[in-house]
């Protein structure tokens, strides 16, 4: 039996803006994204990965613009096909709709996916609200999931979502954190084959293990928080992305930063 593996590059909160020069709490958010692109480029040469999928966990704009919608599709250039987009709470469906026709599901309400990946399947769910901050996957969306799961239980399986949903023990984040967070893992507690969780919107790397499922965040690709704040502080380290190394049954996960201009 040939061994399957495969290499998954996690981006999140992007918050692009349709002025290039844009700058948010200090960041240049489009210049950071190119940086942190050109740095997972060169490290997939280093280390000979060639990713299967890149998936974008949500906060792609912070105006929410064609224009900044566009601007994305043309950084992501030769991995445009293998990417796949779910919302954040700065996000407009009709827009990435509008943009990304040929990656997002055309039909329904939500944005999300379920592709299968060197025998692994990894799902993305939707957790956009308009007009809140907060999320919530919502019944509909979580009986879909479930029943992904029940049609690929031999696949282990990772999920994507904007919201993380476990608190990240920083009161302002848990407060527009994901509402029906519990449901969403009953859900997953059912379903032994999930190992992990992946987020964004906290802007910060952050592990806890519930029930053997991994939960993580991913930093942003422009400005990042502080842990354990219990009000919005910036944090000095650089921007970054994680990998997910997928083998057999089992996976390995790490976050890569830019280097750090103050050292
Ligand atoms: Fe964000």
């Amino acid at each position: 039996m040939t061994r399957m593996t495969a290499d998954i590059l996690q981006l999140t909160d992007l918050h692009l803006m349709a002025d290039p020069n844009a700058v948010l709490r200090d960041v240049c958010t489009r210049q950071s994204l190119i940086d942190v692109l050109q740095l997972a480029k060169t490290h997939s040469q280093t280390e000979s990965l060639d990713f299967d999928y890149v998936l974008i966990t949500g906060d792609l704009t912070h105006d929410e613009r064609f224009e900044s919608y566009e601007v994305l599709r043309e950084l992501l250039g030769d991995w445009l096909p293998r990417c796949r987009l779910i919302p954040g709470n700065h996000d407009d469906r009709a827009l990435i709709r509008q943009v990304f026709p040929d990656l997002v599901p055309t039909d329904g309400e939500l944005i999300n996916f379920s592709v299968e990946s060197a025998g692994w399947r990894l799902i993305g769910l939707d957790s956009h609200v308009d007009g809140e901050v907060f999320g919530r996957i919502g019944e509909s969306q979580l009986r879909w999931m479930a029943d992904e799961l029940t049609k690929h239980a031999a696949q282990p399986t990772i999920l994507f979502v904007h919201h993380p949903p476990v608190s990240v023990e920083s009161a302002w984040l848990d407060r527009i954190g994901l509402q029906d967070a519990d449901a969403l893992l009953d859900i997953v507690r059912s379903f032994p084959q999930v190992h992990s969780i992946s987020a964004g919107h906290v802007h910060q790397e952050f592990a806890v293990t519930i029930d053997r499922v991994e939960i993580v965040t991913t930093p942003s690709t422009g400005v990042q928080f502080r842990p354990r704040e219990d009000e919005m502080v910036c944090d000095t380290m650089p921007p970054g992305f994680r990998i997910f190394h997928l083998a057999d049954s089992d996976y390995t996960t790490q976050v890569i930063r830019l280097p750090d201009p103050t050292e």
